[in-house]
């Protein structure tokens, strides 16, 4: 496969580390997301592989469960040539009272170039960022961020709209618990989006409006005017108490199904990130019909996490003898 000439994106990316997308510009998010495509087009739909990182090696420390970003961060860095090593919390010495910080430390000393984390603890991806000399990825802490699944999010959208200005998204569910949901708020704004909060006011904070955000309590009330809807699901596990009566009376007032589907716009995107509870946020019928592009978002993964490596890694060659300090 013929490598692409990023390089106009790489000498206009600084950044060694991707923590959160609050602090990325909308031209930075621009620049992820278009390196993003160029990568998807010429590993055909990152099904191929290309010689972009050989040499390089990616360590995944995920001390939380994860399916969809564990494996497309491994498949991102072995689509572009770079090695992988995997770590997980299950059988490895942090069970000996080894801390956070010197688990990830004893992983960099045998050689990474990207340290990529998911815990449950928010500012994780922070402290390695200042612990490691080698660049970290955020692959979601806690409640915080979740970047990398917020730019596929976009990316998907981007795909099928073309622009993101101007349309209005709706986030729906349990936002109080969702990284993925911050991730998408703060991208989708400043790339011009109009974000409308829906759920029930036990998972919605008032503060969001005071924000300048939407806040709505009823799917129905809006579900006409949006151009997509993002469907999150209810994390039970970082609950201490449940935020409604039952099951059945989140999924009869925000699920998405096909009585709901005849009052949305004809072009409405069904997205959600995953993992899908059926019958909760999303009935079969939807999640698995026309307008649904969960699995577009999964493809659309390793897409933006090669994104990621390629640049970050290009602005960590840059800096290596450079005497200015890189972000
Ligand atoms: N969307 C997401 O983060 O999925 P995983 O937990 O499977 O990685």
């Amino acid at each position: 496969m013929s490598v692409p000439d990023l390089s106009s994106y790489a000498e206009r990316w600084n950044r060694r580390h991707l923590l959160d997308l609050e602090s990325l510009s909308a031209d930075e998010i621009t620049i992820l997301l278009d390196v993003a495509q160029a990568l998807k087009d010429a590993t055909q739909g990152c099904r191929r592989k290309l010689s972009l990182l050989t040499g390089k090696t990616c360590a995944n420390l995920f001390f939380e469960n994860s399916t969809r970003t564990r494996n497309s961060f491994s498949l991102a860095a072995k689509r572009l040539g770079a090695d992988t090593v995997e770590f997980g919390s299950a059988g490895s010495s942090t069970a000996k009272g080894e801390t956070f910080a010197d688990t990830a430390k004893t992983i960099e000393a045998m050689g990474v170039d990207w340290v990529v984390t998911r815990h449950s603890t928010p500012g994780t991806p922070n402290l390695l960022a200042r612990e490691l000399g080698c660049c970290v990825l955020n692959a979601g802490d806690g409640p915080h961020e979740h970047p990398t699944q917020g730019l596929l999010d976009l990316l998907t959208i981007r795909q099928h709209r073309e622009v993101l200005e101007g349309l209005t998204v709706a986030l729906v569910g349990d936002i109080a618990h969702s990284r993925t949901a911050r991730s998408n708020i703060w991208g989708l704004r400043k790339l011009g989006a109009h974000v409308i909060i829906c759920g029930p006011p036990t998972l919605v904070s008032p503060r969001w409006q005071e924000l300048g955000f939407e806040v709505a309590h009823h799917l129905d009330e809006i579900l006409p005017r949006c151009d997509v809807l993002n469907l999150l699901r209810i994390q039970f596990e970082r609950q201490d108490a449940r935020p409604f009566p039952s099951v059945h009376e989140y999924a009869a007032l925000y699920a998405m199904n096909g009585a709901r589907m005849k009052q949305a716009k004809d072009n409405i995107l069904i997205m959600a990130p995953g993992p899908i509870n059926r019958g909760v946020e999303i009935t079969p019928e939807v999640a698995d019909g026309p307008h649904s592009v969960i699995l577009e978002q999964v493809t659309n993964g390793i897409a933006v996490r090669m994104s990621a490596l390629y640049l970050l890694s290009a602005a960590d060659d840059r800096f290596a003898n450079s005497a200015v300090d890189p972000t």
